[in-house]
């Protein structure tokens, strides 16, 4: 995070001759648009990637305007793949701009046409039979597809000159803040993105081994939503990538401790809300609620949480770092006691589930003697089937119960 918010009114160059040219709505969902100026050969050739959604029409081509000049001129389009959120301004595009091309898949093609595309103006990623685009200029693009990831006819596309890789939805996330380029932090929200949009982490694997195969020495990662992550962290992102269940693996998720996380939950607001104060329960689920711009982590009903969007991990930090930023240090010790004997009651295991810290002793000793009545032994090996990043949750709870 800066200090100052960063302005995003106007285009931004990401790379020489390649400009960020999305909106930004401040949303936790946000999409991205990019254009690419090729010179050489005497002449230019302006590429458009990923056009977007309809509400950031203007936006996005009033940003173009401001690189290309009043009378500028689109030559060519590529598409990720088919949702109206990368491709629909295509449409708008194609009618200022009559012989505006569009490079996509067959797959992508057999779906985006009915947008009202013109068949003479698409060519096929497939056609390129070396998988580069030889522009005019002199410059390639290399077409890497990434099947599943999350439409089957997804393709990425590398800018060999700036080594820029566009990813489409891959990479792409939920913001907190509204800094362009990604911090380690952002991973919360590629993680959250990716488990409810792509289907299996077979398809992330390929296609994070394809990028390491295809092009190692990558400087940008330009995804359709969310941040654009540098040098420094695409290694970082990519492993964490390749590695991680979603869609259909989530599934996989024991019924059993899916439901007792709930329960958890459950209680932990049922006693927030009879012993500490109900504020605190109402501020905490509406912070669940999403802005529209994306599907709710959990289902809320009854006010009290029904079931789970993401996988039982991803909503135990939600849920604890939210509850953490609500609370007063003066209710701390309380809901503390609370959140114990929870986790406690439904067999929820973190490795050091309250530690002792110099004030808990003075302050709170019936949550100490709680954890002296055994709560703090380590589970039995095999007890513990979720992948737990028992550091973040330990980092996490310490905040919570910190003052
Ligand atoms: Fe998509
Ligand atoms: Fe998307």
């Amino acid at each position: 995070m800066t200090p100052s918010q960063p302005d995003y009114s106007g285009p931004v160059e990401i790379a020489k001759d390649i400009y960020w040219v999305g909106n930004r709505t401040e949303k936790n969902f946000e999409s991205n648009a990019y254009l690419r100026i090729f010179r050489g050969n005497g002449k230019q050739f302006n590429l458009l990637i990923d056009p977007g959604p309809s509400p950031d029409f203007n936006i996005i081509a009033e940003k173009i305007e401001q690189v290309l000049g009043a009378d500028y001129h689109l030559d060519l389009v590529y598409l990720n793949h088919q949702d109206p959120d990368v491709c629909i301004n295509t449409v708008y595009f194609q009618r200022h701009f009559p012989k505006l091309q569009i490079v996509t898949s067959e797959d992508t093609w057999r779906l985006v046409r009915f947008y009202g595309l013109k068949e003479k103006q698409f060519i096929a990623t497939e056609n390129f039979k070396t998988g580069k685009i030889k522009v005019k200029t002199g410059h390639q693009l290399r077409l890497i597809p990434t099947p599943y990831a999350h439409f089957r006819g997804a393709c990425a596309l590398y800018d060999e000159e700036q080594k820029v890789l566009f990813t489409g939805d891959l990479f792409g996330g939920l913001t907190e803040t509204a800094d362009l380029y990604a911090e380690k932090d952002y991973w919360e929200g590629i993680k959250t993105f990716h488990q409810i949009y792509m289907p299996t982490n077979l398809a992330l694997k390929k296609a994070v081994q394809d990028f390491r195969q295809q092009v190692g020495e990558m400087q940008i990662i330009a995804s359709q939503h969310g941040k654009i992550i540098r040098e420094d962290l695409i290694d970082y992102f990519m492993d964490k990538l390749e590695s991680l269940p979603v869609g259909l693996d989530l599934k996989n998720e024991s019924r059993i401790i899916i439901e007792n996380h709930i329960k958890a939950f459950n209680d932990i607001l049922d006693n927030i809300e009879k012993t500490v104060d109900p504020s605190i329960v109402s501020t905490l689920l509406d912070s669940f609620k999403s802005d529209g711009s994306f599907p709710n982590n959990f289902v809320i009903k009854n006010n009290r949480i029904y079931s789970l969007k993401v996988a039982v991990d991803g909503a135990f930090e939600m849920f604890f770092s939210e509850l953490c930023n609500i609370l007063t240090p003066e209710q701390k010790p309380a809901v503390r006691t609370i959140i114990i004997n929870s986790l406690a009651d439904w067999n929820i295991a973190t490795e050091t589930p309250c530690p002792e810290d110099s004030d808990s002793h003075q302050e709170n000793t019936s949550a100490e003697d709680m954890l002296e009545e055994g709560q703090n032994e380590p589970p039995p090996a095999g007890d513990a089937p979720l992948d737990f990043e028992k550091k973040e949750l330990d980092n996490l709870l310490d905040d919570l119960m910190g003052d």
